[in-house]
């Protein structure tokens, strides 16, 4: 009998949909991931309806296993924390995971892409942080078209941060820190960037195989000042 690849995609119940948001964005669980944008009704989202409270909001782009996401929500139980991921095992693993451990009740997942989903259901001003984790398997300059974070979503996510928060990013690439750098780096109102420590945030899954194999990571961040 062929070998089944990678994760069997067991089917989301009643315990596991709480998590994820695909119903409430999509019009299903079974509906996400590339070339779909949220429902007309469902944007802007009512976050406070979403997470039953009015409180700080933040968003993971790429939140893969969920790691870094659900570290984040436990540490940081004062926000909410939304992760989109554009693969639908990861991100029905996140909703399996946190709806079968009781996981944090502050977080959210969204099985989508980013660029798509991110510009409707946040309004501008509006994210608390922003963390990308590292964010490109393909560093190779022949790659540059599928690169994540481009020029225009690096204005999208200017734009949706919150005076006073941070795009925070990681990677162990340095061609790719470097241009995820320059792309931030001119976007208006943005200062940066400033390095942070490997304590500063919960690691992420590829962060901890980065540190066992001893690899070098950057960390840095950029910010939108308060307002005078
Ligand atoms: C190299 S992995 C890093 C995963 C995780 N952040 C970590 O540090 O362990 C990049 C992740 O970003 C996701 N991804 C890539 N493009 C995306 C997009 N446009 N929207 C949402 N997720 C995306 C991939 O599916 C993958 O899970």
């Amino acid at each position: 009998m062929a070998r089944v690849k990678g994760p069997l995609l067991r089917p989301l119940d009643g315990d596991s949909e709480w998590p994820i948001l695909n119903t409430l964005l999509f019009g299903s669980v079974e509906r996400g991931g590339h070339h779909i944008v949220p429902r007309a009704e469902a944007v802007p989202v009512d976050w406070s309806s979403v997470f039953g409270r009015q409180a700080p909001r933040t968003l993971e782009i790429g939140s893969n296993r969920g790691r870094f996401l659900r570290d984040l929500a436990l540490v940081q139980p004062e926000r909410d924390h939304v992760g989109i991921e554009i693969r639908r095992r990861y991100a029905w693993r996140i909703a399996h995971e946190m709806g079968r451990d009781g996981g944090p009740r502050n977080c959210r997942v969204v099985w989508g892409d980013a660029k798509l989903v991110a510009p409707g259901v946040f309004g501008d001003g509006t994210v608390a942080d922003i963390y990308i984790n590292f964010p490109d398997p393909w560093w190779k300059a022949k790659h540059a078209k599928r690169r994540l974070v481009d020029d225009d979503f690096s204005g999208l996510l200017g734009r949706l941060l919150a005076p006073g928060g941070s795009i925070w990013v990681k990677s162990d690439v340095p061609a790719i820190a470097e241009e995820i750098s320059q792309a931030l780096a001119a976007q208006p109102g943005l200062v940066g960037p400033t390095t942070f420590a490997e304590a500063d945030l919960p690691l992420s899954y590829r962060e901890r195989s980065c540190l066992a194999l001893g690899l070098p990571i950057e960390r840095f961040r950029y910010t939108r000042p308060m307002a005078p």
